[in-house]
């Protein structure tokens, strides 16, 4: 075999594997011998740059545009489609569509009915078999080309099976399966950050990332459903709806296999009315089905409104809602000190799980749905994790006397009766007390958290613990705390004590990136806080910054510099940082103001960083490479002195290989940088 036989050979492997792993979700082989297959493509490609081609699966992670999404127009508009919400339109539907093709009222028309994925959709684009473009919906008329990110979608082909069509655009729609969403948010919620609320909202915020790595860790997938007709000639599209599906999956798209072929209006009733139920066994959102008159020339005869197709619908499940009673209406406060109105219900269960709580937003969303303690509500969990109260039952409401007093946000904090602020532009309320129990409980949690100081074992239930008996009342505090003395707790032995007590130790040396972090200053974000500490230094060189000196560190902008200031400036803080230093933990060095001009070892030198190191961030490498005067860059180039590859590594480290740029592994890395 030819080297080149080999590569097509080996592609041609991979692609099933993929179809095998992503389309059908039936894996034929482990995930280290698929693994094996692509360092085998790697290795050969590497060898013989020249045969690299975008369609390799080796290209899926490749460069990112430089502005944002460029607008394209799309050939023929995006219709959305009309809703029907119970049988009764399901069959006026009907009616519709045999008025349309003159057919009697005892006349069954072919549908098919397919389930209605909940995401975004797509329009694909191959030319002589190959992916070349992927549009956004965006306005229908127009979306933007997010191809580099559809490219990093396993489930799509990066070329066609078989003979297809010179130019075909397949649409579909991009889903994040919810095994992925729930590992998402997971993560999110480790690490402090928002959870999206739901698998949609989730993909749509991937699809819009302009890191192209970032995507391809999301796990997004997609299904086809349609094919446009190349240069708009219907006479070219293929007879049925169901001879489309069929020839999708055999060009290797990914197509949903439970459409289903029914004859008659009221097989269609009856496939809605199945799968309201059955979809929660799927291992992706659906809000409805989709109902499309199977042929083809039908379609064309029964045309399209200014919105619409004629010759389609969408049916919407029934919201998953159910009725309660709001006991009362709680105040929480969160660590920054914002007082979020939160409905206590008497718990019910709705769509697989019981509803205790939910949230009311804002004191004005409270005011707008008029929702009051006492009430009888509706609430209703869409594709969402958090279920939301979607209006009063008010006939139930009792009159005069009786009627509940609408809800009033008080004037003082529930917890520490401090005032509440709320500066005029913003709807939030807050407690503006920072040695408020709430506040610090949620402090606590966010100092100690994974990005923070990293503190394991030091989470809610124990900052509860901890501040309530007292024995807690600052950060500072914390280090404070001896084995004896935790092992007095609730629900805590000897030896979760002894090692909350070595977590503590552990985390006094921790970089000073991330006590800046912990320290909850508003509006400091981890990249913040790590552009702080490594353009001061110290925390006393923050501390004593100005405005202006703070806000000529890059990422550092004027909300975040007054912030700052302001948090430094605060009575409580000198204090508490005073404490901090006596208690041990690790302030900083002073950047010396002549380094730049001393020795710099790597001065001149270029890195890129891939894969997940071991011991170490990605900033952590990046700082330590740039102290020592490296330049790291996103991308690799012949300019590039060398790729520093950690665990799953990808494209860069491909691209490093068939350059013929060298690579370091973290060994390596460590012994360079001196760590
Ligand atoms: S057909 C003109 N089929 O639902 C026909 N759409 O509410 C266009 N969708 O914009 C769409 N699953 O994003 C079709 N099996 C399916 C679908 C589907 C989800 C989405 C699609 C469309 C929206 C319309």
């Amino acid at each position: 075999m030819t080297p080149a036989e080999q590569i097509a050979a080996l592609r041609e492997r991979i692609r099933h594997h993929e179809e095998r792993y992503y389309i059908h979700t039936d894996p034929e082989i482990s995930d280290a011998e698929f693994d094996a297959l692509m360092r085998e493509l790697v290795a050969l490609e590497v060898q013989h740059p020249l045969l690299v081609t975008p369609e390799s699966p080796t290209q899926r992670v490749s460069g990112r545009p430089a502005e944002g999404f460029a607008t394209i127009a799309h050939a023929e508009p995006l219709l959305s489609l009309d809703n029907a919400y119970d049988e009764g339109e399901l069959r006026a539907f009907d009616e519709r569509v045999r008025k349309g093709l003159g057919l009697d009222a005892d006349a069954r028309v072919t549908y098919i009915a397919e389930l209605k994925i909940d995401g975004l959709s797509i329009a694909l684009t191959y030319e002589d078999g190959r992916l070349v473009r992927g549009v956004t919906r965006g306005d229908g008329v127009q979306g933007e080309d997010v191809t580099v990110n559809v490219r990093t979608i396993r489930a799509i082909p990066l070329r066609l099976r078989g003979v297809a069509p010179a130019r075909l655009e397949i649409r579909g729609e991009v889903y994040l399966p919810n095994r992925s969403f729930a590992r998402i948010n997971e993560e999110r919620e480790r690490n402090d950050e928002p959870v999206f609320a739901n698998p949609r909202n989730a993909a749509a915020g991937t699809m819009r990332t302009l890191d192209a790595r970032l995507v391809s860790t999301r796990g997004l997938s997609m299904f086809a459903y349609q094919v446009v007709a190349p240069d708009g000639d219907p006479a070219s599209l293929l007879a049925t709806q169901t001879a489309t599906l069929t020839a999708l999956a055999a060009w290797g798209l990914p197509v949903e296999p439970h459409h289903a072929t029914c004859v008659g209006i009221d097989e269609v009733v009856a496939f809605c009315a199945a799968w309201a139920d059955a979809r929660r066994d799927l291992e992706f959102e659906t809000d409805g089905v989709v109902i499309k008159v199977d042929d083809v020339g039908s379609r064309a005869v029964l045309g399209a409104t200014s919105k619409f197709p004629r010759w389609a619908i969408a049916y919407k499940f029934p919201a998953q809602q159910a009725t309660t009673r709001v006991t009362r209406i709680d105040l929480q406060v969160g660590r920054t000190g914002a007082v979020t109105p939160v409905a206590v219900l008497e718990p019910v269960f709705l769509a697989g799980s019981t509803i205790a709580m939910a949230t009311l937003h804002n004191q004005q969303e409270v005011a707008r749905k008029d929702i009051r303690p006492g009430d009888m509500v509706l609430i209703e969990k869409g594709g969402d994790v958090i279920p939301k109260v979607v209006k009063p039952i008010v006939s139930l409401r009792p009159e005069g006397a009786e009627a509940p007093a609408p809800f009033v946000m008080p004037a003082s904090c529930p917890v520490c009766q401090s005032p509440l602020q709320r500066p005029d532009e913003e709807v939030v309320w807050r407690c503006e007390n920072p040695s408020c129990p709430a506040r610090l409980r949620r402090s606590l949690e966010h100092f100690a958290g994974r990005k923070a100081m990293d503190i394991e074992g030091l989470g809610e239930a124990l900052v509860d613990q901890l501040v309530s008996a007292g024995l807690v009342r600052d950060f500072a505090d914390l280090y404070a705390l001896d084995a004896e003395r935790l092992a007095g707790l609730e629900r805590m032995g000897q030896k979760s004590a002894a090692n909350l007590v070595a977590e503590l130790e552990r985390s006094r040396t921790h970089d000073l990136s991330r006590l800046v972090f912990g320290l909850g200053i508003r509006h400091v974000g981890e990249r913040g806080a790590q552009a702080l500490a490594r353009a001061f230094g110290t925390l006393d060189a923050i501390a004593g910054a100005s405005v202006e000196q703070l806000q000529s560190v890059d990422d550092v902008g004027p909300v975040v510099a007054a912030s700052v200031r302001a948090f430094f400036d605060a009575p409580a803080t000198g204090e508490l940082v005073e404490r901090l230093r006596a208690a041990g933990l690790n302030f900083g060095a002073p950047v010396d103001p002549d380094a730049d001009h001393g020795v710099k070892p790597l001065a001149g030198t270029t890195y890129v960083l891939t894969g997940t190191l071991a011991s170490m961030t990605r900033d952590e490498a990046q700082a330590h490479l740039e102290r020592l005067g490296a330049r790291v860059t996103g991308s690799v180039s012949k300019k590039t002195t060398a790729v520093v590859v950690g665990a799953d590594a990808g494209s860069k480290l491909a691209k490093a290989e068939s350059r013929g740029v060298p690579t370091l592994d973290e060994q390596a890395f460590r012994a360079l940088v001196g760590v």
